[in-house]
């Protein structure tokens, strides 16, 4: 039997596909179950499911029956402590929660390997997508290189948005919220944090050490102009929040959540609305794209579900992948990266300074009366010393952005 624990846009769209999809699921399942509870410590008067709902987690530990639980509270208490308590009594647990798994995937892990049991996390990095399980298993004889992806539908959606429908930042953000995309706080998705949560994730598995979210480099979309998407179409690019992790020779990763100019001719750039995507880099295989809905009630449900057949299959069996602990000091500083950056400028012939200061750049706008270019790879920490030598002679910075090619 299996209980659901939150009933807001995930869980309700679970108790909705599991009863459309009831008799396949069971089928999938090998054995017949059913959702018990459903806990909640609001009210839903008049729902369908009014005799299932709890309003304490005791109820689901101390029954027997119930042997996997999905949850999709979101935050990281009390879903923590009712994650941890439920791994404790043997009882599989299926999460969409990322800051969950970002925060305390390892430890987990670990409980539910001691209790013989399974902690699943499919639903919490890029909704519907099947990415967790293949990259775990079906790419599991590669050296993992390089994990880039588009991991916020919010984001994508509203940069989508503004790109083809001139739309502004907040109207484009309203309609994310509307459509159940966006978190509880949307800060989370437009600052960066909720995609950082599931790259953290991602390189945690591929790369078999925690690597924990204040690691790494994050910027959100929020600065974003509709002139730099403008300018950016004019070098044949679009902005996207790009999460990337990538191993480098010594071992040591680099990681970062940022946005980025991407060429019409990667296939990242076409990614649009709720879409996410997520290449993964391996020795074997080259590349493999993965692509689907980020976000909303039925894909991300779609893969809580997934979750909670396996483990219904699996009971008592410990099949989840895991991952060392970690102090989180194999990431490298963001300023000894290297990067094309795009920057926006203004102030008098900038054009003759920037080409000063730059060397070699590539000019999408000049002194007209702002300037836009591209630089070749720069390592982060001489790029800070090139905005203050411009800052030196008057020219203020007013966007810049790292650029990724094919
Ligand atoms: N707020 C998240 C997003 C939900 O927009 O991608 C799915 O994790």
């Amino acid at each position: 039997m299996l209980a659901v624990m939150g009933y807001g846009t995930v869980g309700s769209g679970i108790l909705e596909l599991f009863y459309k999809n009831k008799e396949n699921i069971i089928k999938k399942a090998g054995k017949d179950t059913d959702i018990k509870y459903i806990l909640d410590i609001r009210e839903f008067p008049g729902s369908p499911y009014e005799d299932k709902f709890i309003k304490d987690i005791s109820v689901i530990l101390e029954d027997p029956e119930i042997t996997a639980v999905a949850e999709c509270m979101g935050g990281l208490q009390p879903a923590y402590s009712f994650v941890k308590a439920c791994l404790e009594k043997g009882k599989s647990v299926c999460t969409s929660n990322k800051e969950l798994v970002a925060a305390k995937g390892a430890q987990l892990l670990k409980i539910a390997k001691e209790n013989k049991c399974n902690f699943f996390f499919e639903a919490s990095v890029g909704g519907a997508i099947p990415v967790i399980r293949p990259l775990h298993r079906c790419l599991a004889a590669n050296e993992i290189t390089e994990i880039t992806g588009i991991l916020n539908g919010t984001t994508n959606y509203i940069l989508t948005k503004m790109f083809n429908e001139n739309m502004t930042f907040g109207s484009a953000l309203e309609l994310a919220q509307n459509l159940g995309y966006a978190e509880k706080d949307p800060t989370d998705d437009i600052d960066g944090s909720d995609a950082c949560r599931k790259i953290c994730i991602l390189a945690s598995l591929a790369f078999g050490r925690h690597v924990y979210p204040d690691t790494v480099y994050v910027k959100g979309i929020r600065g974003i102009d509709r002139e730099d998407i403008k300018l950016a179409a004019e070098a044949n690019c679009h902005i996207k929040l790009i999460a990337q992790a990538k191993k480098l020779n010594g071992g040591q990763l680099e990681i970062s959540v940022q946005p980025r100019l991407i060429g019409y001719d990667n296939p990242m750039s076409q990614v649009s609305g709720v879409f996410n995507a997520v290449t993964v880099f391996g020795d074997a295989i080259d590349r493999v794209m993965f692509y689907g809905k980020g976000a909303g009630k039925l894909p991300t449900a779609s893969a809580v579900i997934a979750d909670l057949i396996e483990a219904v299959k699996h009971d008592r069996t410990v099949f989840s992948q895991d991952w060392d602990d970690t102090d989180g000091s194999f990431t490298v500083p963001y300023s000894e990266t290297f990067a094309e950056m795009y920057y926006r400028v203004h102030g008098n012939s900038a054009a003759e300074t920037v080409r000063n200061i730059f060397g070699s750049v590539r000019f999408i706008k000049e002194n007209s009366p702002e300037t836009a270019f591209i630089t070749d790879q720069i390592r982060m920490s001489d790029a800070q010393l090139y905005k203050e030598r411009l800052a030196e002679r008057g020219i203020e910075v007013r966007a810049e952005y790292a650029v990724t090619g094919s």
